[in-house]
């Protein structure tokens, strides 16, 4: 294929929550280079959320699967791919307890198939490569009320989905260390914002206070996550892309740290407070249900190293961020409602099945 673009970017994942995002800022950021989304599209990828960039001539979508390496092949061939930014996977924790050989296969296998393809067709000439793999705070495992976890933190997952996830950072490192992939690995907190699929905590509770249902928080409501505004996390992955030291791995969080029964709480008086409801009306429908297994108490980030090297800090409070993810969950009940009934997995079949 010609090559009029000055670089070929290979993302995975780009039709769910934080890969979508990182799609949109990549196409319109940088022009000059060709974006390839390759997404399986499970239930967590809709397409729908690309809807206003997807015309663009520095787009491109692939519907494929990451664990098939001949697949895999085809693209880095056919497109000519010389950078990665390593998003898909199975990303829910509740899922993982009920479901986790799903996680094993695409989380390991699948990161393991891409390492893989990127070694095979990069390897007459890595020096102008990168492969950055997206990870989470939760491979560290949890912590107690005091501490955070920094990049020389042990491994220690502890859900199906951490472990796996534990899995890929291990093979991306090893992949960097035994074949001199290039290689960078990104460990960030919880993310919130728009287009997050409503099984994850924040557009879920929203999503039942729009519809008047019970909020269920899992045990007391005492555990702690570190938030992060999802477009906060896609301008750190940029950086880490462009300008993180191979081989190295780079935390990323908010230094917001929320209990959840907390975050609920302010959550239901921002709906109240926006669509006019006496306060304390969304409250009501807090309840409290059996825990979660092996619950993690609390996740917290250090992102002192990524601040101090690549000069990354978040640009939104958590009460803006927050702010700006409910309206638009307001303003885009037609988008909550097509994940809610399945409607969205029609618009792959509508857009893209003759092209
Ligand atoms: P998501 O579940 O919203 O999206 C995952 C995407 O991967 C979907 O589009 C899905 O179709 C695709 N996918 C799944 N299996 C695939 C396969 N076999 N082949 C190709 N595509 C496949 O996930 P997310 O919340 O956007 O998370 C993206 C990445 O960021 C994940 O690697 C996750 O571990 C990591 N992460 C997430 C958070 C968070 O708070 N959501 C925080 C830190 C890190
Ligand atoms: P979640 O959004 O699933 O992210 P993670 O488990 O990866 O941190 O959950 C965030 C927190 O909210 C976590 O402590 C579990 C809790 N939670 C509930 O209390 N009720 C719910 O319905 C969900 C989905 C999560």
């Amino acid at each position: 294929m010609s090559d009029q673009f000055k670089r070929n970017i290979l993302i995975t994942g780009g039709a769910g929550f934080i890969g979508s995002h990182l799609v949109r800022h990549m196409v319109t950021k940088y022009p000059d280079y060709r974006i390839i989304n390759f997404d399986k599209l499970t239930y967590a990828g809709n397409l729908e959320n690309l809807r206003d960039i997807e015309h663009l001539p520095n787009y491109q979508f692939v519907r494929g699967d990451i664990t098939d390496l001949n697949q895999l092949r085809e693209v880095f061939n056919t497109y000519a791919v010389d950078g990665v930014m390593h998003c898909a996977a199975e990303s829910h924790v509740d899922r993982s307890i009920s479901d986790p050989l799903i996680f094993v296969h695409t989380n390991v296998m699948g990161t393991a198939s891409m390492l893989q393809a990127a070694k095979e067709s990069w390897k007459e000439n890595m020096s102008d490569k990168r492969f950055l793999h997206i990870s989470t705070d939760e491979v560290y495992g949890s912590l107690g009320e005091e501490g955070l976890f920094e990049e020389t933190t042990a491994y220690d997952p502890r859900s199906p989905y951490s472990a796996s996830k534990a899995g890929s950072d291990h093979l991306v490192m090893a992949f960097g260390h035994t074949y001199n992939l290039p290689v960078v690995v990104s460990n960030c907190s919880n993310n919130y914002g728009p287009y997050q699929f409503p099984e994850k905590l924040i557009p879920l509770f929203i999503r039942n206070v729009l519809t008047g249902k019970p909020l269920p928080v899992y045990g007391k409501g005492e555990n702690v996550r570190d938030w992060l505004f999802v477009g906060d996390h896609v301008m750190a992955l940029d950086l880490v892309f462009h300008k993180g030291a191979s081989g190295e791995t780079y935390n990323i969080g908010g230094h917001n740290e929320w209990k959840n029964l907390d975050l609920v709480h302010l959550m239901c008086d921002l709906v109240d407070q926006k669509t006019g409801k006496a306060q304390g009306t969304s409250r009501n429908l807090i309840t409290y249900v059996k825990d979660r297994a092996g619950h993690d108490l609390r996740y917290a980030i250090d992102a002192g190293k990524i601040q101090r090297e690549l000069g990354w800090v978040p640009s939104l409070t958590f009460e803006e961020g927050l702010s700006k993810t409910i309206d638009w969950y307001l303003n885009n009940e037609e988008w909550l409602e097509h994940v809610t009934s399945g409607a969205y997995l029609q618009y792959y079949e509508d857009q893209y099945q003759n092209r």
